[in-house]
């Protein structure tokens, strides 16, 4: 496996921990090499050094056992090059032959700016580098827009078959996604109810409390809409809105995921205008004196940017079975907390027999976590006890705990084992990437011809701009997973 991008920060915190992992399961052949290439100065030695820091930083206390780290650093090597230069990839040719001798499978990972999507690929063709059984795993964002999609995906084709090319959407790696399917078609209860007829609104929330940390660069020039909800968030809705796959293969499971895309109601210049909130943290100062810097002030980001660190907005299905269903979805950096969710607000019961303790008693909730605490939990009215005919919400949880734990970092390794077995179900395939710009685009380019577009600042560690709570028709709000913490009514402590 040669990781283009080998000392960056996904190969750093994602990678080289995943690959351990299925190093640590046997689930690596014995003659398995890791080749880490960029154009860092960094020896294969010194390398090695760095992957045994990441190994004690980014897996879990338990998984780091001094004898399997012995056995899995020899499989790593390093080897400087540009990936631009056709003679520096000629060269990472003959150094893969050195090491693994004429007859071998190399898979190359893409973990470098997107920009040189558009050239490694060419350079690997020129330098002889490519047959019928290499492959490639594409990081996320493919593409930046439409049309740089469509020509990453032209680029891709030419020089590999569609199966050959895995983009990997971490999401789809997370054991509690895979959840999502085990929950509406391993059960008979939830389908009959999935639907206009029964869901009143789906939310569907990704945030998290941190800045954008080491990444200004990237982030600065991608922002919200490209790095979390154009691939991530638009994921999660196709899980819960697709009909059911006649089988779980790559062709069917994928095929019903381009459907959904397809179905998204195209956005009017005036809905982007009402119903995409775009936001960017500004400066707060947290309980204990922590001052949180302003987007605008992290190292290597505009002073004046623009980038959305927040996004919320309104998603309409347009077919049979969504009809008049809103699809709410959020993310954000330096929220209160990191979490990933969605929840399902089932209707209101049609006739109001019973007075409640709570405020909007009558709808039931599917809460489906997908992280932390992972797990689902549904929400319906019981009596309270005592006189009179009080009712009150309670929550019957399931915690994938009970079933022995959601390992962190799995995702990676999930995805790579299954790419090494050629598995692609979990990849996103090319026209499903174009269908999603496709809806997508309009916002950028709105945004881009129309920079008056409001872009609401809010302070770090809070839940964003609250203008995002209109979007939500009848005048609801976001259900905002933890309490406020903080030290105003609109800050959050962590
Ligand atoms: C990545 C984004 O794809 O997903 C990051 O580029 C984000 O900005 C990350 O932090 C979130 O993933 P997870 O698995 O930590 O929720």
């Amino acid at each position: 496996m040669v990781i283009f991008g080998g000392s960056g920060d996904l190969a750093k915190r994602k990678l080289i921990p995943a690959l351990y992992m299925l190093h640590k399961r046997s689930l690596l052949e014995n003659d398995f090499k890791i080749i880490a290439t960029g154009r860092s100065i960094l020896t294969s030695d010194q390398f090695m050094e760095r992957a045994e820091e990441s190994l004690s930083k980014y897996i879990n206390k338990s998984d780091f056992e001094s004898g399997w780290v012995e056995s899995f650093l020899p499989r790593l090597s390093y080897f400087v090059s540009d990936p631009e230069s056709i003679n520096d990839v000629m060269s990472l040719g003959e150094n893969i032959k050195e090491l693994a001798g004429n007859d071998y499978r190399v898979l190359f990972y893409l973990a470098t700016p997107p920009s040189l999507y558009e050239i490694i690929p060419g350079n690997l063709k020129e330098a002889g580098l490519v047959s019928s059984s290499t492959r490639i795993i594409v990081e996320k964002p493919f593409g930046y827009d439409l049309a740089s999609a469509k020509r990453m995906n032209d680029i891709l084709r030419s020089v590999f078959t569609e199966n050959q090319i895995f983009r990997i959407d971490h999401f789809l790696g997370k054991e509690t996604v895979q959840n999502i399917l085990a929950l509406r078609f391993a059960n008979g209860i939830f389908e009959p109810l999935w639907n206009r007829n029964f869901i009143e609104r789906v939310e569907i929330t990704a945030v998290e409390n941190m800045g954008i940390e080491t990444r200004g660069g990237f982030y600065d020039n991608t922002g919200a809409l490209r790095d979390m909800v154009q691939n991530h968030l638009i994921q999660l809705l196709a899980l819960v809105a697709m009909e059911p796959p006649i089988a779980f293969n790559e062709k069917e499971f994928r095929n019903e995921v381009v459907k959904v895309y397809r179905s998204l109601k195209p956005l009017s210049e005036e809905e982007i205008e009402r119903d995409v909130i775009r936001g960017q943290y500004i400066e707060s100062h947290l309980k204990g004196g922590r001052r949180v810097l302003p987007y605008r002030e992290e190292k290597n980001v505009n002073s004046q940017s623009m980038t959305e660190t927040f996004l919320a907005m309104k998603v309409n299905i347009l077919n049979w079975r969504w009809e008049g269903v809103p699809f709410y979805i959020r993310t954000g950096k330096q929220m209160p907390t990191k979490v990933t969710e969605i929840v399902i607000h089932f209707k209101p019961t049609p006739h109001r027999l019973f007075s409640s303790r709570d405020e909007c008693p009558e709808q039931n909730q599917l809460i489906i976590r997908l992280q932390p605490n992972e797990g689902a939990v549904l929400k319906f009215d019981v009596k309270l006890p005592g006189s009179g005919f009080q009712v009150k919400q309670v929550p019957m949880e399931f915690t994938y705990d009970k079933l022995g734990g959601v390992q962190s970092g799995d995702a990676y390794s999930r995805l790579i084992e299954d790419c090494l077995n050629g598995e692609s179900v979990l990849f996103t395939r090319s026209d499903a990437v174009e269908a999603s710009w496709n809806y997508f685009d309009p916002i950028l380019k709105h945004w881009r011809e129309n920079p008056v577009t409001p872009l609401y600042g809010y302070p770090a560690g809070t839940w964003g701009p609250d203008i995002s709570d209109r979007i939500i028709d009848g005048g609801k709000k976001w259900s905002n997973p933890c309490k406020n913490l903080t030290d105003t009514d609109k800050y959050c402590e962590l």
